[in-house]
């Protein structure tokens, strides 16, 4: 399932979990809940998502951020914490929700 949702900047933050305009903030603003464990302040990693798309337009990891994602399954060069990864909008981001935090979408929590 694609979902795509158009950011107007005028609206962020949407004062959601996670740091203000991340994809985090943006995706609960929009009814897609990516699991946040933490409630969006970097101290777990269950908010892991890929970026697939886009990565010339967010902001780079901190060293919190991957000492977090250092406790996530499935690592890889794309992954990134939801509620760290904050788009300037200079372009498209595609962000891939891991399977174990889809059934969370569907099940429209
Ligand atoms: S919600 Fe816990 S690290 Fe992102």
């Amino acid at each position: 399932m694609n979902t795509t949702i158009e950011v107007d900047p005028a609206k962020l933050p949407y004062d959601h979990n996670g740091h203000p305009g991340s994809v985090l903030d943006i995706a609960l603003g929009h009814g897609i809940d990516i699991d946040h464990a933490c409630g969006g302040v970097c101290a777990c990693s269950t908010c892991h998502v890929f970026l697939r798309e886009g990565v010339s337009s967010v902001n780079e990891t901190i060293e919190e951020e991957e000492d977090q994602l250092d406790n996530a399954p499935n690592v890889g060069p794309l992954s990134r914490l939801a509620c760290k990864l904050v788009p300037d909008g200079s372009c498209d981001v595609v962000v891939e929700i891991p399977e174990w935090n889809r059934n969370l979408v569907q099940e429209g929590h």
